[in-house]
């Protein structure tokens, strides 16, 4: 793995120090409130550690995609009264991420004290990477800690530019990340799975071509195993599939062969005619038993026993995507079973799991087992841009 610094790397005492701290407070809100505090309370070790060092922590994100724009409703403001009740200390808001305004704001911070900055994006030189912007980032602080994994695949002037121009470090959730991806893909022990789930293969093409080349075997489920059964002349009735990207998936099949990777595809499914919950009508059938009016909405029980005799003999996971419809009952079955198998497998210590992406910690959540998973990311397009062996520019700007 390539080397970067970590808090480890600072010395002790920083009284006075300012750290200009790249965080992620790009979270979902209800209303006025944050509905999860995931990516919160995940940058706590490391403003907590600075802080209680004596240095005057000033946290820098985006929020929301303003364009450039000062949106009130984006404004990071909003997420002053939350940190300071997960932190239990006074956090204050700084009207801008660089300039004279920001620079007189942090004259009369005190050691350990904690600012949030106004959201990068209301500068337009964030998103193009703008050198004179991340030159106005710099001059804030007097180191750079990039704590922000699920944004260092974007090569802005928070992630990427302000990085080269301070002595710059990886925070503790940053250090967390980096070395589960390392146990996960970089250098895994083997037998190594993967599984890969989700509605389109269109969005996920780079992750499996990627995969494929670098997993004993891949599990693929959700809606796009809809598109590699119908490749391989499987009838899927009425489920969604991608015509387009049939001669894809043959790829993919002849790609794996070639890297001597074992595609697992359901070979029962659970099926409906409407999508709905609780229908009437849901069966598990064999694939070639699917009805011209059901769709596919979940993998079978027989399929996921497999699935989980496979996981058994392996000593590392990778997991993106749910298996079936899982915000449906009961079309959550397969990953809610499969999920609670990894972790399990997890706890008995003869498998390495780690997740991410999107709706992978909801479903992870949904089955009550993501704190069992050896590591759950909080990134959403940043993990599967490393799923997709892609260097991210925010990572790569830390590197020594
Ligand atoms: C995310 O929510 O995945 C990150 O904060 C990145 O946000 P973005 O997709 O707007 O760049």
């Amino acid at each position: 793995m390539a080397q970067f610094k970590t808090l480890d790397d600072l010395p002790d005492d920083l009284t006075g120090k300012r750290a200009l701290v790249r965080v992620d407070l790009n979270v979902p809100m209800n209303g006025a409130s944050v509905a999860d505090d995931t990516r919160l309370r995940a940058l706590l070790p490391t403003v907590l550690e600075l802080s209680d060092k004596g240095a005057i922590v000033l946290l820098l994100s985006h929020f929301g995609r303003p364009k450039g724009e000062n949106r009130p409703d984006m404004s990071t403001a909003q997420l002053v009264r939350p940190l300071a009740e997960l932190t239990a200390r006074s956090v204050r808001f700084v009207e801008d991420c660089q300039g004279p305004e920001a620079a007189r704001a942090l004259t009369t911070m005190l050691p350990g004290n904690i600012g949030i900055l106004e959201n990068t994006r209301f500068h337009d030189g964030e998103e193009t990477n703008d050198p004179e912007l991340a030159r106005g980032m710099a001059a804030l602080g007097d180191f750079y800690v990039n704590d922000a994994f699920s944004a260092a695949h974007r090569a802005h002037a928070s992630t990427e530019g302000v990085a080269h121009l301070l002595p710059s470090y990886a925070g503790r959730a940053m250090e967390a990340e980096l070395k589960a991806l390392e146990q996960a893909l970089g250098n895994p022990e083997r037998p190594l799975a993967a599984v890969v789930g989700g509605a389109k293969v269109s969005s996920k093409l780079a992750v499996l071509g990627h995969l494929v080349r670098k997993v004993d075997h891949l599990i693929i489920g959700g809606g796009m195993a809809n598109t590699f059964l119908a490749a391989r002349g499987v009838n899927v009735g009425k489920s969604l599939y991608e015509k387009d990207l049939l001669g894809e998936a043959e790829a993919i099949f002849e790609r794996a062969e070639a890297a001597g990777c074992i595609i697992h595809l359901p070979y029962d499914v659970v099926v409906a005619t409407q999508f709905v919950a609780n229908p009437y009508d849901v069966r598990s059938v064999n694939v070639h038993e699917v009805a011209p009016d059901e769709m596919i909405l979940d993998i079978g029980p027989a399929a996921v026993e497999a699935l989980a005799d496979v996981l058994k003999n392996c000593r590392t996971l990778v997991w993106n995507g749910p298996l079936g419809a899982f915000e449906t009952p009961p079309f959550d079955a397969a990953t809610v079973a499969l999920a609670k198998t990894a972790a399990a497998l997890t706890e008995g210590g003869s498998l390495v799991s780690v997740a991410g992406g999107g709706d992978t910690v909801a479903a992870l959540n949904q089955a009550g087992v993501a704190a069992d998973f050896t590591f759950v990311s909080t990134a959403g397009g940043a993990f599967l841009e490393w799923m997709e062996g892609r260097e991210l520019p925010g990572v790569a700007a830390l590197t020594t």
